[in-house]
């Protein structure tokens, strides 16, 4: 078996080395088996983590964890709207200090994927485009559109700039070895035809124009024009092929678990899964894997999208959303690491030889490692080896560095790291109250306009807020007056939540879900006699962040709003004179900061507000002893948005009870984001994270906006431990 190809490999090897030292450049080039970096030839091992989703002062701590997991490269997104807020303003500081981030893989010594995109989709706001990007007359996104493509190239332009003037290609002495370009847009090519295809050309010109000196990439793009690498993302990957055979095999989201979303149950992904999942992809010529998300971390302010995606992105990742690690989850992988690592030498060098005992069982080996395989979801398997025997559990891979021992099985979990958990912070908050007001159509500060606007379009994203604020004129003989049978008021929007007030007073509540953002109210509403003042707060929960031309999907109320029942039968309101208001009394005030918050009246003790809708909450408190990552359990509350200390850690919905199937959860067996769920029946999220280092020992202020009526006073902090 293979001895001349191992000479071969060496005589290549060799080759290369003599390369490299001819030239003090590093290299990173490729063929249809491995990576090869400064002429040695690498499986790779990478994993995601999104810089804004966690902070600065995680990033050296979650860096190390991911090289004591085991990888060899860490890949993240670029996310433009958070560099880019506003044309040609840019913001590079803080969490969105991307140099930074790179520069601390590579301290690490580890290797960076760069993702630049710019769509990103990664249930990340608008799917990473700018809200200003929709606005650009004659915009249409990621298809052959002249503004798009120089709005876009100007941003890639930027950021590739940026990385060459910080030294950061590895030819230039620097961390990242790849880039990609575009994301996931096979799909898209494929239904849009030819103006799809037109842009795919133009992108991968523009890029590989670029010269950055290292391979581009193209996720789920089977028609990526060379020299780019068209690769894999999915559950499994081992039967993908990239679109040419010189290329390298490439899984760029080995999903480790999924997203949730408010309404959802939590999903998990078995580790034992998972590992049989990379093992089948390194043992069929795979290359390289990342794991998407190595830490999912936390979508922080209103940075979640996709719609209802909920504001912890943990992803049943190796690392939690607090970056703890998630056992055994991440010990299972890292021993699995250690094996790949173990075989690197021969997997990156020869194709595997495979033979197959039995109709589930298969036997790869290359000079010299074996990789013995047992797909029955059900039973356990013997397997007889160069004249040994090897027990197999179901659905299970045993790897044999050195085709004799055998080091790891995919099933058996041999690690027993400690599960983190929350700890409870003993003390209470003691809380005061502010109430929004309900604006109406009167109001000096708003805006008239003739019909209903849409939303995004009013508020350019500024709020999830936006009021839609009229009049109804009743008559005195009006019928419904003497019998008592209010008029119905029907409501129809877009999305994604509302709530409908009449003379002030809350009339009713209703939402959507990711699953259909549409939403209708319908109620009987006590009409008095005279001018009655409707005012409808829309709420947005983040901008589509993914699906063919999201640009142009509309948010807010849309209409038709009717009042049936009144004398002349049925009253379209629709196309009357709206009034509008962008955000929240309290957004304006800036209650989140110290100076906004104190320059207002709160209430406490026995007029502290309770199950009162639209109420802002304000308490201080002193940081619990330690370094552990908190949380806070909102398990009383509704629906709104918490700060600290004026930083925004995301919109709470624990009000929001997860409904699906929450059945028990077998690892063997194809894995889909739905088989392995828990808390149906639970608030699809309870706990949110407040890093650590936005936290001061003390008089820390925390900042409450909850929308449908809560009880503040038992919100409580925990710690998270390991
Ligand atoms: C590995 O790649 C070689 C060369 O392309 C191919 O002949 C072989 O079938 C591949 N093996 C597997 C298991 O994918
Ligand atoms: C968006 O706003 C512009 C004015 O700024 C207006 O002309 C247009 O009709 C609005 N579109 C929608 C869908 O509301």
């Amino acid at each position: 078996m293979g001895s001349m190809r191992r000479i071969n490999i060496l005589v290549l090897i060799a080759l290369m080395l003599s390369l490299t030292c001819a030239s003090v450049k590093a290299t990173v080039s490729y063929d249809d088996k491995a990576f090869i970096i400064n002429g040695k030839r690498r499986i790779l091992i990478s994993g995601s983590i999104h810089y804004p989703r966690s902070t600065p002062e995680m990033w050296p701590d979650l860096i190390q964890k991911a090289k004591d997991g085991g990888l060899d490269v860490i890949q993240t997104y670029v996310f433009w709207n958070g560099h880019e807020p506003s044309p040609g303003k840019y913001n590079f500081e803080g969490r969105f200090d991307l140099v930074k981030f790179i520069k601390l893989a590579q301290q690490a010594g580890l290797y960076v994927h760069l993702r630049i995109g710019p769509f990103v989709c990664a249930e990340w706001n608008f799917g990473g485009f700018p809200v200003w990007l929709k606005y650009v007359p004659g915009i249409e996104f990621r298809t052959d559109n002249q503004p798009f493509k120089v709005a876009m190239q100007g941003f890639v332009e930027k950021i590739v700039n940026m990385m060459k003037s910080e030294k950061l290609f590895e030819p230039q002495g620097g961390p990242i070895i790849m880039s990609q370009i575009e994301n996931e847009y096979g799909p898209v090519e494929w239904e849009i035809g030819a103006p799809g295809k037109a842009y795919s050309a133009w992108v991968a010109k523009m890029a590989v124009g670029l010269d950055t000196g290292v391979p581009w990439i193209m996720c789920k793009q089977e028609t990526a024009p060379d020299p780019i690498i068209d690769t894999c993302n999915g559950f499994y990957c081992e039967g993908f092929r990239p679109n040419k055979p010189y290329k390298p095999k490439m899984w760029t989201e080995v999903w480790t678990g999924w997203y949730t979303q408010f309404g959802g149950p939590i999903p998990h992904r078995p580790a034992e899964d998972l590992a049989f999942s990379v093992a089948r992809f390194v043992q069929n010529n795979g290359s390289f894997f990342n794991y998407y998300m190595y830490h999912g971390g936390t979508n922080f302010g209103r940075t979640a999208s996709g719609l209802f995606i909920a504001t912890s992105y943990d992803y049943d990742a190796p690392l939690d959303e607090y970056g703890l690690p998630h056992e055994t989850k991440w010990a299972h992988l890292r021993d699995l690491h250690k094996a790949i690592k173990q075989s690197e030498a021969a997997l990156a060098s020869s194709y595997p030889i495979v033979t197959w005992p039995g109709k589930n069982q298969e036997i790869k080996s290359g000079d010299c490692s074996a990789f013995l395989s047992n797909f029955d979801p059900t039973y356990s398997s013997k397997l007889t080896f160069q004249n040994v025997q090897y027990n197999l559990p179901p659905w299970s891979i045993s790897i044999l560095p050195d085709c004799k021992t055998e080091v790891y099985n995919t099933a058996r979990i041999s690690s027993k790291g400690s599960k983190a958990k929350m700890i409870g912070v003993d003390g209470g908050l003691s809380w005061q109250s502010y109430n929004e007001e309900t604006p109406s159509a009167d109001d000096s500060d708003t805006l008239t306009m003739q019909g209903l606007w849409e939303q995004i379009n009013v508020t350019r994203d500024n709020s999830d807020y936006l009021w839609y604020l009229t009049q109804v004129n009743i008559g005195s003989n009006e019928g419904f007056l003497k019998s008592g049978k209010w008029p119905l008021l029907t409501v129809m929007s877009a999305g994604h939540s509302l709530h409908v007030f009449i003379n002030g007073q809350l009339s009713g509540t209703v939402y959507g879900s990711l699953d259909n953002t549409k939403l209708t109210y319908n109620g009987n509403v006590n009409l008095r006699a005279g001018v009655n003042k409707i005012s409808l707060l829309s709420v947005a929960v983040g901008l589509p962040n993914v699906g063919l031309h999201f640009e142009r999907w509309n948010t807010g109320v849309l209409g038709p709003i009717t009042l049936k029942g009144v004398n002349e039968g049925t009253r379209d309101l629709t196309k009357q004179t709206w009034s509008y208001k962008v955000g929240l009394k309290g957004e304006s005030l800036k209650l989140d900061t110290i100076t906004g918050s104190s320059s207002i009246e709160w209430v406490k003790g026995s007029l502290l507000a309770q199950k009162q809708p639209l109420t802002w909450y304000k308490t201080t408190f002193n940081a619990p002893e330690g370094n552990d990552p908190l949380a806070l359990d909102m398990l009383s509350m509704g629906k709104g948005e918490i700060w600290i200390n004026g930083e925004s850690i995301g919109r709470h919905w624990p009000g929001y009870i997860a409904k699906g199937s929450c059945g028990g959860c077998n690892y063997a067996g194809t894995f889909t984001e739905k088989k392995c769920q828990t808390d149906c029946g639970q608030p699809s999220q309870r706990w949110y994270h407040i890093p650590r280092s936005w936290v001061k020992p003390s008089g820390n202020l925390l900042v409450v906006f909850e929308e449908w009526g809560g009880d503040p006073t038992k919100i409580s902090l925990a710690r998270r431990t390991a």
